[in-house]
């Protein structure tokens, strides 16, 4: 019975520490940022050596955002690691998407000191020469306009690596021209009995209920687009961009299922990566996370090191309500423009600091289980948001955690009720708040990282039938 597996390795967001990473201008970026910035280049290393160890596996799947802010630097020393891997035998094959080339939002530059120094940018037509080795050169066909392609990873199956950057501004998806060129492909392979499957940067999917609402976190046009290549035929699209590991699913009017799987960052916590075998009829998906990576982890595991990284970025957030209204309003107007919430800001920040989920439960008239009574409101505040990237969200009916939810919210009824009707003549899914947060903290599924989807066969096993 034939097999076949890849990895996917996403948001590699790779920075060359030689044009700057340290000091205060680094210190204030960072801190902003949930993944790893000066640490990607060891955290890059120590992952590759991990597929390099896996001489069962030559094919990886790069699905974008390969470096941190288009410097031409970062890709070309990224390069050098891609050439590594395949020296070793590796076949790669790399989309590129926004974080790649100078775009509004993309503004290339080192760390010096206080300063941030432009740095040389790289422009989007330099992309695919750049990256001509890996994925482009050899492909089946290639839509050029996009940096979009379709390529035999081997017998029998094929990949659309679809560039989804749009006009790089509002819209990001695919054009009318991209996707009759899709269309084709998944024809062609169709006709030649191969099984194929697509790659994208944006989850074709919203991840999470809440996501539907995030022009950033999906496609522009993802309803139209994921029900016309699931009635194409397409099952399977792995995607990144949002640096969560989730698995959604969704069915066309036509009856016809595609699952997106979206991985995490490579570089950011949990720093997953995945992977695929294939064998006729399924697809069998695992993750696995980096365990370790030479840098001064000031004594942390990497995966605690990992999640320092990413709290901080909120800790920071919320801590400021108490203690930097400046820091915390800079995003909305600045200090003296919400002048008016200062007070009632301060005071949420304080209680939020020092506020345990025992004193919640006393506020509330209900008893929170010992094992969680001592922990702090923020932690539990941050540990949520956290865990919706991380995938797998474990507070699920049973867990004292989801009892405390569920508890509270009953109590907040009176707020929660109106509040849901309203919402709910946007999206019915926040009907009902109460069931929407408990959605968010646990997932029964829990098929993040690991799970088993039935998939389109191949020739070879059905003698030239595809479903
Ligand atoms: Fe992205
Ligand atoms: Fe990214």
């Amino acid at each position: 019975m034939p097999t076949f597996s890849l990895y996917i390795v996403t948001d590699t967001h790779y920075f060359a520490n030689c044009l700057g990473a340290s000091g205060p201008a680094y210190e204030r970026r960072s801190r902003t940022d949930q993944k790893c910035v000066a640490e990607t280049g060891a955290i890059i290393d120590a992952g590759f050596q991990k597929l390099l160890d896996d001489e069962e596996t030559q094919v990886i799947l790069f699905p974008g955002d390969l470096v941190y802010r288009a410097e031409k630097q970062s890709h070309l020393e990224f390069i050098e690691k891609l050439r590594r891997l395949k020296a070793a035998g590796k076949r790669l094959y790399v989309l590129t998407a926004r974080h790649d080339y100078c775009n509004d939002g993309n503004h290339p530059c080192g760390f010096v000191g206080e300063e941030e120094v432009p740095a040389e940018g790289t422009r989007r037509d330099e992309l695919r020469e750049l990256y001509a080795d890996f994925g482009f050169d050899g492909a089946l066909s290639e839509h050029r306009e996009t940096l979009s392609y379709a390529a035999r990873l081997t017998d029998g199956v094929r990949v659309l690596m679809l560039n989804c950057d749009g006009d790089s501004k509002d819209f990001k998806g695919f054009t009318d021209d991209q996707m009759a060129w899709a269309r084709a492909q998944i024809e062609d392979a169709r006709q030649n009995g191969d099984y194929i499957f697509a790659v994208t940067h944006y989850p074709l999917l919203p991840g999470c209920p809440i996501f539907k609402l995030l022009d950033d976190a999906h496609l522009t046009d993802w309803e139209t687009r994921a029900d016309e290549l699931a009635d194409l035929g397409i099952d399977l699209i792995f995607t990144g961009h949002m640096h969560m590991q989730s698995l959604t699913a969704r069915t066309s009017a036509g009856g016809n299922t595609i699952t997106d799987v979206c991985t995490g960052s490579f570089v950011g916590c949990p720093c997953a990566y995945r992977k695929v075998t294939f064998s006729p009829g399924q697809a069998h998906i695992e993750s696995f996370t980096i365990e370790d990576f030479d840098w001064d982890k000031q004594g942390k595991t990497a995966e605690e090191y990992f999640i320092w990284r990413f709290d901080r970025m909120i800790t920071d957030i919320l801590d400021a309500m108490a203690d930097d209204f400046a820091f915390f309003t800079r995003l909305f107007g600045g200090p003296e423009k919400n002048k008016k919430l200062k007070l009632p800001v301060t005071a949420a920040g304080k209680l939020l600091k020092r506020l345990k989920l025992r004193t919640v439960g006393r506020l509330f008239f209900f008893r929170v289980d010992p094992s969680i009574a001592d922990r702090l409101l923020r932690d539990v505040c941050v540990e949520f948001v956290r865990n919706v990237f991380v995938g797998n969200e474990p507070y699920v009916p049973g867990t004292p955690m989801y009892r405390a939810v569920d508890t509270l919210c009953r109590r907040l009824s009176p707020v929660l009720r109106p509040l849901g009707k309203k919402l709910g003549q946007k999206d019915p899914v926040f009907s009902d708040l109460r069931a929407f947060l408990l959605s968010l903290i646990g997932d029964e599924k829990q098929l993040d990282y690991e799970a088993t989807l039935p998939v389109g066969v191949w020739k070879e096993t059905l003698g030239g039938d595809t479903p």
